[in-house]
């Protein structure tokens, strides 16, 4: 997806869009290893740059570390978050991050918004998920707010039908915009746990959701 215009389309079709990085920043800065000041935070797939914003509005001690494979998203953020110092910018895939051996287990915490929903689920999101628990400590956390796949399969229509009318009542032209939901590949509750497992955290904790929109506290397992 190309930036311009990026932000004001998530809100268009993102339930709690404005609110959703401010909510992540706020809940991995009430985990036990990054309450600590001057932790190390990982921003994975931070697109153009709300994460770090509200990080450096909530957490001006944090050390941020900023990924995205993406140049024109990287951009994007740089020029929106300006020379910020207790930023240090990667363009990589966090798998190319932890390849590089730039990654040692360090991280008090990370942050994944919208990221993990992009990847198939053929190894992909196992490769990712893997990759983030490398950069944690054990026992950090990982905030990983995404989209998922409805575990109430009869209330599908209903919930796909609602969605519809928040974007159209938000002012999304439908037949004009390239949706940033084409292209997703959506897990449920039962694969996330599976996959989540499998790399080396705990069972996902939901702390909050709007329509898909799914929000999960992840510990790294010791
Ligand atoms: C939908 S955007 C979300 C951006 C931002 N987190 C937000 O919520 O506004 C997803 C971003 O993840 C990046 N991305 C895709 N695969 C990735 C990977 N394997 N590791 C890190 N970032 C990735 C994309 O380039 C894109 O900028």
């Amino acid at each position: 997806m190309h930036p311009s215009g990026y932000d004001r389309l998530q809100s268009q079709v993102i339930p709690g869009y404005g609110s959703l990085a401010r909510l992540a920043v706020a809940l991995l800065s009430s985990s036990p290893a990054a309450q600590v000041s001057g932790s190390s935070i990982l921003v994975a797939g931070c697109g153009t740059g709300a994460e770090l914003l509200e990080a450096i509005a909530q957490r001006p001690d944090w050390n941020l570390t900023a990924l995205d494979p993406s140049e024109e998203m990287l951009t994007a953020s740089r020029q929106r978050l300006g020379e910020a110092p207790s930023i240090s910018w990667h363009q990589a895939t966090v798998e190319g991050f932890v390849a590089g051996g730039e990654a040692a287990g360090g991280y008090a915490g990370a942050l994944s918004v919208l990221v993990l929903q992009s990847l198939p689920d053929d190894g992909s999101k196992l490769a990712y998920l893997s990759a983030l628990a490398k950069c944690l400590q054990p026992g950090a956390q990982l905030v990983l707010v995404d989209l998922m796949r409805s575990s109430l399969t009869s209330l599908e229509p209903q919930l796909d039908a609602a969605w519809d009318r928040f974007q159209r009542a938000s002012g999304l032209d439908v037949t004009r915009e390239l949706l940033p939901s084409e292209g997703l590949h959506p897990i449920g509750l039962a694969r996330l746990t599976s996959l989540v497992n499998a790399a080396g955290f705990g069972d996902p904790a939901r702390v909050f959701q709007a329509l898909g929109f799914e929000g999960f506290l992840l510990q790294r397992q010791g």
